[in-house]
Protein backbone atom coordinates (compact mmCIF):
# COMPACT_ATOMS: atom_id res chain seq x y z
CA UNK A 1 0.00 0.00 0.00
CA UNK A 2 1.07 3.51 -0.87
CA UNK A 3 0.96 6.30 1.51
CA UNK A 4 -1.13 9.20 0.41
CA UNK A 5 0.60 11.88 -1.45
CA UNK A 6 1.76 15.11 0.86
CA UNK A 7 -0.94 17.99 -0.14
CA UNK A 8 2.29 20.52 -0.44
CA UNK A 9 6.26 20.37 -0.43
CA UNK A 10 6.20 21.59 2.71
CA UNK A 11 4.30 18.69 4.64
CA UNK A 12 6.92 15.90 4.03
CA UNK A 13 9.61 18.48 5.86
CA UNK A 14 11.56 16.97 8.54
CA UNK A 15 13.00 19.35 10.88
CA UNK A 16 15.43 18.30 13.95
CA UNK A 17 16.75 20.58 16.83
CA UNK A 18 20.36 19.88 17.62
CA UNK A 19 20.41 21.19 21.22
CA UNK A 20 23.10 21.71 23.60
CA UNK A 21 25.20 24.61 25.97
CA UNK A 22 27.82 24.80 23.31
CA UNK A 23 29.96 26.72 25.31
CA UNK A 24 32.10 26.23 23.07
CA UNK A 25 31.33 24.03 20.23
CA UNK A 26 33.84 21.00 19.16
CA UNK A 27 34.05 19.60 16.06
CA UNK A 28 32.49 16.63 17.54
CA UNK A 29 29.30 18.58 17.82
CA UNK A 30 30.23 19.87 14.46
CA UNK A 31 30.16 16.05 12.84
CA UNK A 32 26.64 15.14 14.90
CA UNK A 33 25.32 18.47 13.32
CA UNK A 34 26.40 17.44 9.95
CA UNK A 35 25.38 14.15 10.18
CA UNK A 36 21.77 15.36 11.24
CA UNK A 37 21.56 17.68 8.53
CA UNK A 38 22.35 14.54 5.79
CA UNK A 39 19.09 13.06 7.67
CA UNK A 40 16.80 15.76 7.58
CA UNK A 41 15.56 18.67 5.64
CA UNK A 42 16.29 21.54 8.11
CA UNK A 43 18.52 21.52 11.48
CA UNK A 44 18.07 24.09 14.31
CA UNK A 45 21.14 24.11 16.20
CA UNK A 46 19.56 25.11 19.57
CA UNK A 47 21.66 27.42 22.22
CA UNK A 48 19.86 26.24 25.50
CA UNK A 49 21.50 29.10 27.69
CA UNK A 50 20.61 28.37 31.58
CA UNK A 51 20.73 31.97 32.89
CA UNK A 52 21.30 30.51 36.20
CA UNK A 53 25.37 29.31 34.65
CA UNK A 54 27.80 31.35 33.48
CA UNK A 55 29.77 30.40 30.44
CA UNK A 56 33.01 31.06 29.26
CA UNK A 57 31.13 32.70 25.51
CA UNK A 58 27.95 35.19 25.78
CA UNK A 59 25.04 33.18 23.66
CA UNK A 60 25.54 35.28 20.96
CA UNK A 61 29.00 34.55 21.00
CA UNK A 62 28.23 30.77 21.30
CA UNK A 63 25.79 31.40 18.07
CA UNK A 64 28.66 33.29 16.01
CA UNK A 65 30.63 30.43 16.86
CA UNK A 66 28.50 27.31 15.73
CA UNK A 67 27.50 29.40 12.69
CA UNK A 68 30.84 29.88 11.35
CA UNK A 69 31.74 25.97 12.06
CA UNK A 70 28.78 25.21 9.99
CA UNK A 71 28.59 28.31 7.56
CA UNK A 72 29.00 25.64 4.87
CA UNK A 73 25.96 23.08 5.82
CA UNK A 74 22.81 23.85 3.94
CA UNK A 75 19.27 23.87 5.82
CA UNK A 76 21.08 24.33 9.14
CA UNK A 77 20.59 27.11 11.61
CA UNK A 78 21.26 28.44 14.98
CA UNK A 79 19.00 30.18 17.68
CA UNK A 80 19.81 31.02 21.02
CA UNK A 81 16.76 29.84 23.63
CA UNK A 82 16.77 31.13 27.12
CA UNK A 83 14.83 29.29 30.10
CA UNK A 84 13.12 27.40 27.89
CA UNK A 85 11.93 24.11 28.29
CA UNK A 86 13.79 21.58 25.52
CA UNK A 87 9.66 20.90 24.51
CA UNK A 88 9.37 24.07 23.84
CA UNK A 89 11.49 25.39 22.09
CA UNK A 90 10.92 22.45 19.58
CA UNK A 91 7.37 23.48 19.62
CA UNK A 92 8.36 27.04 18.76
CA UNK A 93 10.60 25.86 16.06
CA UNK A 94 8.42 23.02 14.13
CA UNK A 95 10.65 20.11 15.00
CA UNK A 96 9.82 16.90 15.68
CA UNK A 97 12.35 14.78 16.51
CA UNK A 98 15.89 15.98 18.70
CA UNK A 99 19.44 14.34 17.55
CA UNK A 100 22.13 14.20 19.93
CA UNK A 101 25.42 12.03 19.83
CA UNK A 102 26.73 9.41 22.03
CA UNK A 103 30.24 9.16 22.73
CA UNK A 104 30.06 6.37 25.43
CA UNK A 105 28.02 5.19 27.81
CA UNK A 106 28.09 7.33 30.31
CA UNK A 107 26.71 9.64 28.14
CA UNK A 108 24.13 7.71 27.51
CA UNK A 109 23.05 7.08 31.12
CA UNK A 110 22.99 11.76 30.80
CA UNK A 111 20.84 11.50 27.93
CA UNK A 112 17.84 9.01 28.59
CA UNK A 113 16.53 10.41 31.22
CA UNK A 114 16.14 13.77 29.23
CA UNK A 115 14.79 11.82 26.00
CA UNK A 116 11.84 9.89 28.25
CA UNK A 117 11.14 13.51 30.10
CA UNK A 118 10.71 14.50 27.13
CA UNK A 119 8.64 12.39 25.32
CA UNK A 120 6.40 11.88 28.25
CA UNK A 121 6.01 15.35 28.58
CA UNK A 122 5.12 16.29 24.37
CA UNK A 123 5.89 12.72 22.76
CA UNK A 124 9.12 14.14 21.71
CA UNK A 125 11.67 11.37 20.52
CA UNK A 126 15.28 11.97 20.30
CA UNK A 127 17.37 9.54 17.92
CA UNK A 128 20.66 9.12 19.19
CA UNK A 129 24.10 8.90 16.86
CA UNK A 130 26.98 7.04 18.14
CA UNK A 131 30.03 9.99 18.09
CA UNK A 132 32.61 9.47 15.50
CA UNK A 133 35.47 7.99 17.68
CA UNK A 134 38.07 9.94 17.02
CA UNK A 135 35.82 12.98 18.65
CA UNK A 136 35.04 10.54 22.03
CA UNK A 137 37.64 12.19 24.37
CA UNK A 138 36.46 16.37 22.82
CA UNK A 139 33.75 17.69 25.37
CA UNK A 140 33.46 21.40 25.83
CA UNK A 141 34.73 21.22 29.15
CA UNK A 142 37.60 19.30 28.66
CA UNK A 143 38.96 21.92 25.99
CA UNK A 144 38.36 24.44 28.17
CA UNK A 145 40.32 22.78 30.42
CA UNK A 146 42.78 22.15 28.38
CA UNK A 147 43.45 25.86 26.85
CA UNK A 148 43.29 27.74 30.36
CA UNK A 149 46.75 25.92 31.30
CA UNK A 150 48.26 26.53 28.36
CA UNK A 151 47.60 23.02 26.16
CA UNK A 152 46.81 22.97 22.06
CA UNK A 153 42.96 21.93 21.21
CA UNK A 154 43.93 22.24 17.58
CA UNK A 155 41.75 19.27 15.69
CA UNK A 156 39.24 19.61 18.43
CA UNK A 157 37.23 22.61 17.68
CA UNK A 158 37.61 25.32 14.86
CA UNK A 159 40.58 27.48 14.60
CA UNK A 160 38.09 29.94 15.14
CA UNK A 161 36.93 28.75 18.58
CA UNK A 162 40.22 27.83 19.72
CA UNK A 163 41.37 31.30 19.08
CA UNK A 164 38.76 32.41 20.85
CA UNK A 165 39.34 30.29 24.05
CA UNK A 166 43.02 31.16 24.57
CA UNK A 167 41.70 34.96 23.85
CA UNK A 168 39.40 34.73 26.78
CA UNK A 169 40.85 32.10 28.86
CA UNK A 170 44.41 32.57 29.15
CA UNK A 171 44.07 36.53 29.18
CA UNK A 172 41.82 35.69 32.55
CA UNK A 173 44.95 34.04 33.88
CA UNK A 174 46.78 37.39 33.93
CA UNK A 175 43.90 38.53 36.42
O1 LIG B 1 25.32 20.49 26.04
P1 LIG B 1 24.54 20.04 27.25
O2 LIG B 1 24.86 20.92 28.44
O3 LIG B 1 24.68 18.58 27.53
O4 LIG B 1 23.00 20.30 26.88
C1 LIG B 1 21.97 19.96 27.80
C2 LIG B 1 20.66 20.58 27.34
C3 LIG B 1 20.82 22.11 27.28
C4 LIG B 1 20.29 20.04 25.97
C5 LIG B 1 19.57 20.18 28.38
O5 LIG B 1 19.97 20.62 29.64
C6 LIG B 1 18.21 20.77 28.05
O6 LIG B 1 17.50 20.23 27.24
N1 LIG B 1 17.87 21.91 28.70
C7 LIG B 1 16.62 22.61 28.44
C8 LIG B 1 15.71 22.56 29.67
C9 LIG B 1 14.90 21.28 29.66
O7 LIG B 1 14.13 21.00 28.75
N2 LIG B 1 15.12 20.49 30.71
C10 LIG B 1 14.45 19.21 30.87
C11 LIG B 1 15.10 18.17 30.00
S1 LIG B 1 14.34 16.67 30.29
Amino acid sequence: MTSPAPTSATDARRRAVCPGSYDPVTLGHVDVIRRAAALHDEVVVAVLHNPAKQGVFTPDERRELIEDAVGDLAGVRVEVFAGQLLVDVCKAVGADVVVKGLRSGTDFAYELPMALMNRHLTGLETVFLPGEPSFGHVSSSLVKEVVRYGGDVTGLVTDRVRDALVARLQADQGN
